[in-house]
C-alpha cells in the first residue's frame, strides 16, 4: 500500500470516530474534550496534517486537499453540533426562568404602628398641645415609689388593690405608673406638668377587662390653686379630643391614699348602659407633696391614671383585651 493510500485509510477511519464522538456529545464539558481530542492543535487532525512531510513529494497535493476537506468537514459538522447542543442548553434554561405572568405576586405588607402605640402618641400629642412635658420611669421599680411615697405604708390594706410581682432583690414590677409622679416631682421645683405613657404589671386574673400586662397614661399637674373642677375640665377637655362627639362620662367619688378627694373616670359610647372604668383621678394628697418637699400651703395638685387598653377599647369597639395580647394579625391590621 502506497503512503497515500494509508493516509486515505487513516482519514476515512478519522472522520468515522469524529463522527460517532460528535452524535454522542450532550454535556457541555465533553464537547470541549472532544474539540481537543480531534481539532485542537495537538488534536488527531493535526497528526494527520503532520505525515503530509513524509509524503513523497507527488502524493502531497492531492493528500493536502484530502485532509484540508476532511478538516473542513469536520470543523462545520463540530460547529453545526454546537450551535445545537447551547441552543437545547438556552433553551431549558429559558424554561426553567420563565415567568408565569398570571400568577398573584409576593406580597411584602407594610407594617404599621399597633394600635396602642397609635392611642399612646395621640394621646401624648394632645396633652403636648396643652403645654405638658412626656415623662417616663422604670418598670422594675422600688415598693418605696410604688407605694410609700404615694402614702401607702406596708400592711396598708390598700397595697391588697395593687397585687404584684416581685423581683428577687425586692423590687417589684410597678403596678401603675403613679411613681413617676414622685420621681419627677423629686427632681423638678414647681410647677409641674407631665403625662407618663407605660406599661403596668399586676397579680391580675386575666378577663375581658384585665390583663396581666397593660398600660397607664398618668397625668399630673402641680400648680397654685388647681381645683377639682380644673380637674374635671381637663378631663372632660381630653375625653372631647380623644373619642370625639356621642360618649357619656361620669365620675364617681373613690379612694386613693395619693389623693384627697378621689374620683373614679367612667364612660361609655351614648345608648350604651354598661360603664366601662377608665382610671381613677383626685387632687394629689398634701402627704405626698411633702414627701418630696413641695410647699403644701402654696402648691396643689391633680393627677389621674387611665388605662391606655381601655380608652382604645371603648373607642374601637373591641370587647376583650385579650386580643392586644393575642398577637394576631388579622387583630392588629385592622387599625
Ligand atoms: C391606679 O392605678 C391609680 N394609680 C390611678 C390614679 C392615678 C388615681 C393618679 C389617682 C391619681 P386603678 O388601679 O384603678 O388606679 O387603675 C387605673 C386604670 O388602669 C383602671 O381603671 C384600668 O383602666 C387600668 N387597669 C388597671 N388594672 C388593669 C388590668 N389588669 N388590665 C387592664 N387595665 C387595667
Amino acid at each position: 500500500m502506497s503512503e497515500l493510500e494509508a493516509l486515505r485509510e487513516r482519514t476515512v477511519g478519522l472522520e468515522s470516530d469524529l463522527r460517532r464522538d460528535l452524535e454522542g456529545l450532550s454535556a457541555p464539558e465533553a464537547v470541549e474534550a472532544f474539540r481537543i481530542e480531534f481539532l485542537s492543535r495537538k488534536g488527531r487532525l493535526a497528526q494527520l496534517f503532520k505525515t503530509l512531510a513524509i509524503l513523497p513529494a507527488e502524493d502531497r497535493a492531492q493528500a493536502g486537499q484530502l485532509l484540508n476537506a476532511l478538516k473542513e468537514r469536520a470543523t462545520a459538522a463540530f460547529g453545526e453540533r454546537r450551535t445545537a447542543l447551547d441552543k437545547v442548553a438556552s433553551d431549558r434554561s429559558v424554561l426553567r426562568e420563565k415567568a408565569d405572568l398570571t400568577l398573584p405576586g409576593v406580597y411584602h405588607g407594610v407594617g404599621h404602628l399597633h394600635l396602642l402605640t397609635q392611642v399612646q402618641q395621640e394621646i401624648e400629642s394632645i396633652f403636648l398641645r396643652l403645654g405638658f412635658d412626656v415623662a417616663s420611669g422604670p418598670e422594675m421599680e422600688t415598693e418605696y415609689y410604688n407605694f410609700e411615697a404615694l402614702n401607702i405604708p406596708a400592711h396598708h390594706p390598700a397595697r391588697e388593690e395593687w397585687d404584684s410581682f416581685y423581683l428577687e432583690d425586692g423590687r417589684l414590677l410597678r403596678a401603675h405608673t403613679s411613681p413617676v409622679q414622685v420621681r419627677v416631682m423629686e427632681r423638678t421645683s414647681p410647677p409641674v406638668r407631665i403625662v407618663c405613657p407605660g406599661r403596668c404589671y399586676r397579680r391580675d386574673s386575666q378577663d375581658a377587662t384585665h390583663s396581666p400586662v397593660f398600660h397607664q397614661i398618668e397625668l399630673l399637674w402641680v400648680e397654685e390653686g388647681l381645683s377639682l373642677a380644673n380637674l374635671k375640665y381637663v378631663i372632660e377637655l381630653f375625653v372631647h379630643e380623644f373619642f370625639g362627639e356621642g360618649y357619656d362620662m361620669r365620675l364617681s367619688g373613690d379612694f386613693f391614699p395619693f389623693t384627697e378627694p378621689s374620683v373614679q373616670v367612667h364612660m361609655r359610647p351614648r345608648g350604651s348602659t354598661r360603664w366601662l372604668e377608665l382610671g381613677g383621678a383626685g387632687m394629689v394628697n398634701p402627704a405626698v407633696l411633702t414627701g418630696v418637699g413641695y410647699d403644701t400651703e402654696r402648691w396643689t395638685g391633680f393627677a389621674f391614671g387611665f388605662g391606655l387598653e381601655r380608652m382604645a377599647m371603648l373607642r374601637h369597639r373591641i370587647d376583650d383585651i385579650r386580643a392586644f395580647l393575642a398577637n394576631d394579625l388579622r387583630f392588629t391590621t385592622q387599625f
